[in-house]
């Protein structure tokens, strides 16, 4: 018998069908992928069964019955635990007591909350993931994203005495590294031999492949296929997902490197990062590379003005490195950050608003006034190139599925006339139509002479686009090499390499 079933579920906000005809079954054991591109309504889904969205129409079955699902509550006490895409942490209190939330807390006399049982309780969540580094009495606002997304796995893994039959996870492994992927997978493969289901949200194909059981496509708000991973491949999901060929290939260099230098980089030193040395040809694509946390984002934040630098020289188009954010825009470098929800996006503001501010003084220089109409055929050509999907330019982004709001911050970047593009992981969150998308206008950026730097955890990615790669170890420069001739597992060891 079928553990859950959910049947023609739809949904609508004002005119925007975010789920119009979708199903489900899911079987008692098994890990079941949920796949389809940015905004085919998967996350709506998920806060449907979990009493977050109450659905138009459609009926949900447990174990056979009919069942109601009015709010989170009717959704925990039938053993449902969820793992939602936005980080919905409460920032102001401890790591413990968001871990607790999702049960009641541990009292000692009546009312007292037994803090040492909560933090106990915390710990042994947190030790199920191999998690021993995070103390669960510091507040979450101060942890990484990443760190914040494995305490809200350790959260449903908190035993509270109700079992739990589900575990729904929607794109966990997007803010996590590899090493902490696998071990999310350990987890996954030891919830299932203990009987329970997981259903799981990714753009990621292979790990679906590697730990899902079977596959369900949605797309535009539909059901499409439901098929065991054994009995189908990638192609035939991304087929299923885009009713079309998107090609899994890294586009080509059609152009050859100009000598001019965009950026030219000497001993360089911030507090963080030592020993930078390169030199940035225009139209050239330089790949960081390295281990989890070993300074990557760092050689960003350098270039971007957002660390001091204490030692070396850092030129950009001839010019001393920028001091800030601010200056740096002008300057003609932009920057898409990694953690895009946090850094990138005023959630309540207009995509418009959103894509359109860093430049307002450069296009009223131009202009000598603000042009509305010249603001928003830029935001469109752009939002068209990256495929967003949207109402409109003037919807609020907070109305954005997640891989959407990721593209905002995307559109705002290559919006300007740039000199230096940073891409800080590009693709992470984001289908793989737009995927190929967003690499051919990377590639069409470079030809006009713009130079890129680029950071991704996924191997193939980093050698399919970029020219050279320099490679960080523990914040400290190692080497640059030609990605010619190198495949992920050379790449891999070079990592390692002393
Ligand atoms: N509160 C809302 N108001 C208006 N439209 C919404 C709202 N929430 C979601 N939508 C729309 O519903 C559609 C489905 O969104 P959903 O977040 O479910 O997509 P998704 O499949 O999770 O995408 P992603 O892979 O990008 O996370 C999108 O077009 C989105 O803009
Ligand atoms: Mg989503």
């Amino acid at each position: 018998m079928t553990l859950l079933d959910l049947t023609h579920i739809a949904k609508s906000y004002g005119r925007t069908a975010a789920l119009a005809d979708a199903s489900i079954d899911i079987l008692p054991g098994e890990v079941h992928a949920l796949m389809g591109e940015n905004g085919a309504g998967k996350s709506t889904f998920i806060k449907v069964l979990a009493g977050i969205v109450k659905s138009d129409r459609g009926e949900i079955r447990f174990q056979g019955k009919l069942a109601t699902i009015d709010n989170p509550q009717d959704a925990f006490d039938l053993g449902f635990r969820f793992i939602h895409q936005e980080l919905n942490v409460v920032p102001q209190i401890s790591v413990a007591e968001n871990i607790a939330i999702g049960g009641p807390y541990p009292t000692r006399f009546g009312a007292m909350v037994n803090w040492r049982e909560l933090n106990r309780r915390a710990r042994a969540a947190l030790a199920r993931l191999g998690i021993d580094t995070i103390d669960p009495r510091t507040k979450i606002s101060r942890l990484s994203a990443g760190d914040q997304m494995l305490v809200k796995i350790a959260g449903t893994l908190s035993d509270t005495g109700n079992p739990a039959c589900l575990f729904v996870m929607d794109e966990p492994t997007a803010s996590l590294t590899g090493e902490e992927s696998e071990r999310l997978f350990k987890v996954i493969a030891e919830l299932k031999s203990a009987g329970a289901s997981v259903l799981y949200v990714s753009h990621r194909m292979d790990e679906v492949m590697q730990i899902c059981d079977r596959v369900t496509v949605f797309r535009d708000g539909r059901f499409v296929e439901t098929k065991r991973t054994n009995d189908t491949d990638k192609d035939e999901i991304i087929r299923f997902m885009t009713g079309r060929d998107v090609k899994d290939v890294y586009p080509e260099r059609t152009f050859d490197l100009e000598e001019h230098l965009v950026c030219r980089a000497q001993d360089v030193s911030t507090r963080r990062i030592r020993g930078l040395s390169f030199n940035l040809r225009k139209g050239e694509v330089l790949g960081i590379g390295g281990l989890s946390n070993a300074g990557q984002s760092e050689v960003m934040q350098a270039l971007m003005g957002l660390d001091r630098i204490l030692e070396g020289t850092l030129k950009i188009s001839g010019k001393a490195a920028p001091q800030n954010p601010a200056t740096a825009w002008e300057g003609g470098i932009a920057y898409v950050p990694r953690e895009r929800r946090r850094e990138g996006l005023m959630l309540t503001r207009s995509i418009l608003q959103n894509t359109v501010l860093p430049h307002l003084r450069h296009l009223s220089r131009l202009l000598g006034v603000v042009n509305r109409r010249s603001e928003r055929d830029m935001t469109q050509r752009v939002a068209d190139i990256v495929r967003l999907k949207a109402d409109s330019l003037k919807q609020p982004c907070y109305q954005l599925s997640g891989g959407n709001q990721q593209k905002v911050v995307f559109a705002r970047a290559v919006g300007a006339s740039l000199n230096l593009l940073l891409l800080d992981e590009p693709t992470r969150g984001v289908d793989v139509g737009a995927k190929f998308d967003i690499y051919t206008l990377v590639r069409e950026l470079s030809a006009r002479g713009c130079g890129v730097v680029l950071t991704s955890s996924d191997l193939p990615e980093l050698l399919g686009m970029c020219d050279r790669i320099l490679i960080m170890q523990d914040g400290r420069q190692t080497e640059i090499v030609e990605t010619r001739d190198l495949d992920p597992h050379g790449l891999l060891s070079r990592f390692y390499a002393a």
